[in-house]
C-alpha cells in the first residue's frame, strides 16, 4: 500500500483509502464537520458508533479537501435523492471528483475517482442468521440456484463476494436498496466484470471488481464504477493522519527553538 497519492486520480483511475474508524476521535472534529454531521453524530445512542461516524466523516472531508486544495471544513457536500453524498455542484472549482464511502464495524473505505460515479462496499465476514433464506431474497434466480447448491463452508465467502459486488453497483447508481438487490445480476465468482444495469437506470455499463483485502483477511470489499474502471491504487489514512500530526508538532515546537520566543519567555520569567 502506498503512503500518499502524488496527484488526483485521473481518467479511469480510482484511489481507495483504508480508514480505521477506531483510531480515536480527532480533537478538532467540531471545526471540520458540518453542523448537520455533528447533529447526526449526536443522535447515535452508543458512544463508539458516534465516534466511528465522526472519524469517518473527518477522514472523508480531509482527504477530499486535499484533493481540492481546501480545508476539510470547506468541502461542500450535497445529497442525492436516495442519500448518496457528492460534492455540491459548482463548489469544486471545476475539479470533478466522484467518491463513495463504505464501512463495516471499525473498517471504512473511501473510493475517489476523477471521472465516474462510484460505489464501494465492505463487509466483515460473519454468518448472517439463516444465510440461505436471506440469499433467496437478495440474489437473482441464477445466483440463488448456484448459492443453494454450495457446501456449508463455502456459503459465507460466496455470499459476501456476491453481496458486496451487488451493493457496490447499487451505490454507484445512487439508488442504494431502493432498487431491489435481486434485479442486479453479478454472479458468485467474484471475477472482474461489466454488467448492464436494469432498464430504468441508464444505458452505460457498470464495471465491477473485488478489492484486494490482503491487509484485512476477515473482510470482503468490492468497487463499481459507471463506465470503464482503470488502475486502482490503495492508500492508508493512518499514514496521512500521522504525517499531519508530525507537521502539527513541528509547528508547535518551532517557536520553542526560535531565539525570539526564548528571549520573550526569559523576559516574562523576570517580570
Ligand atoms: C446506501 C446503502 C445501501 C448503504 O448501506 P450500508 O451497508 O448500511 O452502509 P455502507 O457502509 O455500505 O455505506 C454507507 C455510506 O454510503 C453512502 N451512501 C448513503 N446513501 C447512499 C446511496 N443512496 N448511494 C450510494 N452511497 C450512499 C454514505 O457515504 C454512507 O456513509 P454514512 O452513513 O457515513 O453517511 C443504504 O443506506 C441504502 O440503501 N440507502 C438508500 C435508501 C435510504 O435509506 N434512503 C434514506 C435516505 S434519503
Amino acid at each position: 500500500m502506498k503512503l500518499f497519492p502524488s496527484s488526483l486520480p485521473t481518467d479511469n483511475e480510482i484511489h481507495v483509502w483504508h480508514i480505521d474508524l477506531d483510531a480515536g476521535r480527532p480533537p478538532d472534529f467540531a471545526s471540520v464537520l458540518s453542523r448537520d454531521e455533528i447533529a447526526r453524530a449526536e443522535r447515535f445512542v452508543f458512544a463508539h458508533h458516534r465516534d466511528r461516524f465522526i472519524c469517518g466523516r473527518y477522514a472523508m472531508r480531509c482527504i477530499l479537501g486535499d484533493c481540492l486544495g481546501i480545508g476539510g471544513d470547506a468541502v461542500a457536500i450535497a445529497y442525492g435523492p436516495n442519500g448518496k453524498p457528492r460534492l455540491k455542484p459548482g463548489s469544486s472549482g471545476g475539479t470533478h471528483i466522484g467518491f463513495n464511502m463504505a464501512h463495516s464495524e471499525h473498517l471504512a473505505l473511501l473510493a475517489i475517482g476523477g471521472v465516474h460515479d462510484i460505489g464501494i462496499d465492505i463487509e466483515i465476514l460473519r454468518a448472517p442468521k439463516d444465510i440461505r433464506t436471506f440469499a433467496k431474497s437478495v440474489f437473482s434466480e441464477q445466483e440463488n440456484t448456484q448459492f443453494q447448491a454450495l457446501a456449508s463452508e463455502s456459503l459465507v465467502p460466496a455470499f459476501f463476494t456476491c453481496w458486496t459486488q451487488k451493493e457496490a453497483v447499487l451505490k454507484a447508481l445512487g439508488t442504494g436498496l431502493t432498487l431491489d438487490a435481486n434485479s442486479i445480476h453479478v454472479g458468485l465468482d467474484g471475477a472482474d466484470k461489466k454488467i448492464v444495469p436494469p432498464a430504468n437506470c441508464g444505458t452505460q455499463t457498470i464495471a465491477v471488481s473485488m478489492i484486494d483485502s490482503a491487509h484485512n483477511t476477515n473482510s470482503i470489499a468490492s468497487l463499481a464504477v459507471i463506465g470503464e474502471l482503470g488502475r486502482v491504487s490503495h492508500f492508508d489514512y493512518a499514514d496521512k493522519a500521522f504525517q499531519q500530526l508530525l507537521s502539527d508538532i513541528v509547528a508547535i515546537e518551532k517557536p520553542i527553538f526560535d531565539g525570539t520566543y526564548k528571549a520573550k519567555m526569559a523576559e516574562k520569567a523576570h517580570q
